[in-house]
């Protein structure tokens, strides 16, 4: 199978190296094209993949198109490599908010495309994925999406309008995750930590409860109560979370992220 990659920045690129190392497919397999050669030569020095001409070479050649340039640059580029497409070529986009319908709207009549919503830890091979079949995808061009993008960490199929609720927690969740380390390692400083101890120690502790959960057969709330003793200084610090309106924040902040993704694709 020949993979092609429209787009070689940041997330397009990871994702290309993640399928070579995983050996989903040989890096001679697969074809880059980019807005400028550089990005694309540069991508293909890393990882050995081939850079065409252009994207409507890559179009032309490959059995599956990666689309890895901004949302704004995708309705443009499908119009600019329809004529080339083969017909039975299966489209993969990564833009956050561009919909299905209007992917399909300029694509020729019957184009396979997946959408996928992947988030940034996916550039160190700790992504979380949503991905949606369009009209005319099918199962076998979901397997292979799942594939592509589990390659670079894990990859759930949802319903398109689940991919808002996907932005909501995983897309948008490492800003809210980074920012919870920032506040707790500052405090730590205020507590009297140096700065880089207060640091290492927040991001471990993240790092640590994240195992956790995923290592635990207990739920969230079952592993917090096992270290909430009566009296102790757990239960003082989660008490003054809660006060200050802890839950809430987090689930503001998840709905509004949601619901700008909704904006978003009701705008593309
Ligand atoms: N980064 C994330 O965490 C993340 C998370 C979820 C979804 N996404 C999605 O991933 C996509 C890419 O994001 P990114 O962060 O990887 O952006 P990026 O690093 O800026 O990559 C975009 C790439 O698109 C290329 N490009 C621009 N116009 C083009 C054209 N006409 N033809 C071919 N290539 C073109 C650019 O080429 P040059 O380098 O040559 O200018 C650039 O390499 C976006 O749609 C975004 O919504 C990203």
């Amino acid at each position: 199978m020949k993979i092609g990659l429209i787009g070689c920045g940041r997330m397009g690129g990871a994702l290309i190296e993640g399928a070579i190392t995983a050996g989903l497919v040989a890096s001679s397999d697969v074809l880059l094209s980019s807005r400028s050669k550089e990005s694309a030569q540069t991508l293909a020095d890393k990882c050995g993949a081939v850079v065409a001409e252009n994207n409507s070479q890559v179009a032309r050649e490959s059995d599956l198109v990666l689309l890895g340039c901004k949302p704004y640059q995708i309705i443009d580029i499908l119009n600019e490599i329809s004529a080339e497409l083969p017909g039975d070529t299966c489209l993969v986009s990564v833009a956050a908010g561009i919909t299905l319908q209007s992917m399909e709207g300029a694509s020729p009549e019957g184009t396979r495309i997946i959408r996928a919503m992947p988030n940034t830890p996916s550039l160190i091979g700790m992504g979380a994925t949503g991905i949606s079949k369009g009209s005319h995808a099918t199962d076998a061009d979901i397997a292979i999406a799942q594939k592509l993008l589990g390659s670079v960490g894990i990859v759930l199929e949802t319903r398109e309008d689940q991919l808002d609720a996907v932005t909501g927690v995983s897309g948008s969740g490492p800003a809210y995750v980074y920012t919870f380390i920032e506040e707790l390692a500052a405090q730590g400083v205020k507590e009297g930590l140096d700065a880089d101890d207060a640091l290492q120690l927040a991001t471990q502790t993240v790092i640590g409860a994240a195992r956790m959960v995923e290592q635990s057969p207990m739920s969230p709330a079952e592993l917090r109560n096992q270290v909430t003793s009566p009296g102790g200084t757990t239960l003082a610090g989660l008490k003054a979370l809660t006060d200050s309106g802890f839950e809430k924040s987090v689930a503001t902040g998840v709905a509004a992220a949601a619901a700008r993704s909704r904006e978003i694709a009701a705008e593309s």
